[in-house]
């Protein structure tokens, strides 16, 4: 799962937040422009990608994740949402239970929202759904960054900040899968270690 070389930011990318695996950026303040947006990792390079076991990116997808989550753990999922797509679906599982269910609806009574939720003893927690924005477009390519810190895990698809979410299920270390399916393509996930 080698990480692919980015290219250089462009000048009209120059006010947008530092990203994580963008070394060769101009050095500026993470976030900008975001009053209430939290600070990513600013531009130092990240570690090499956590050697895991290759796993055909096939949907539904399935990864295990040796090490449970942690802080500074970044994972990053590259893919199409299909060109008829209801819903994409990205699990932090802890055996039967869900530490973190994401899941952007494309066409819920006709809006679209992504809903966070938990599913802890088989029973779905309270929703979470507010969102500034909803940056997944069927049959497009998206960029979705999962970022665990010690209390949340912070979302950005393409390149911004969306959302947090807090730790329902604290035992990091147990969470212990990875699953993606629905309506999603996958090009590449990804799993390294922030220094
Ligand atoms: C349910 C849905 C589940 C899950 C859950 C999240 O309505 O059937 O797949 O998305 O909401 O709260």
């Amino acid at each position: 799962m080698a990480r692919t070389a980015k290219p250089t930011r462009p000048a009209h990318l120059a006010c947008q937040p530092t990203w994580p695996g963008q070394p060769n950026q101009p050095s500026q303040p993470t976030w900008p422009a975001q009053p209430n947006a939290p600070a990513w990792p600013g531009p130092s390079p990240p570690t090499a990608p956590q050697v895991l076991p290759q796993r055909p990116l096939t949907v539904p997808y399935d990864q295990t994740l040796p090490s449970g989550v942690y802080d500074k753990m970044l994972i990053t999922i590259t893919g199409n949402a299909k060109p008829q797509a209801k819903r994409i679906t990205v699990n932090l599982g802890k055996g039967k239970d869900i530490a973190f269910h994401f899941n952007p609806r494309f066409d819920e009574y006709g809006k679209k929202v992504i809903v966070r939720n938990s599913l802890i003893g088989s029973q779905w927690g309270k929703e979470e759904r507010d969102c500034p924005r909803f940056p997944f477009v069927a049959g497009q390519p998206f960029e979705l960054k999962i970022l665990c810190s010690h209390n949340e895990y912070k979302v950005a698809v393409n390149k911004s900040h969306l959302l947090e979410f807090r730790h329902r299920v604290k035992e990091l270390n147990m969470i212990n899968s990875l699953s993606i399916y629905d309506d999603v393509t996958l090009t590449s996930v990804n799993i390294e270690t922030l220094p």
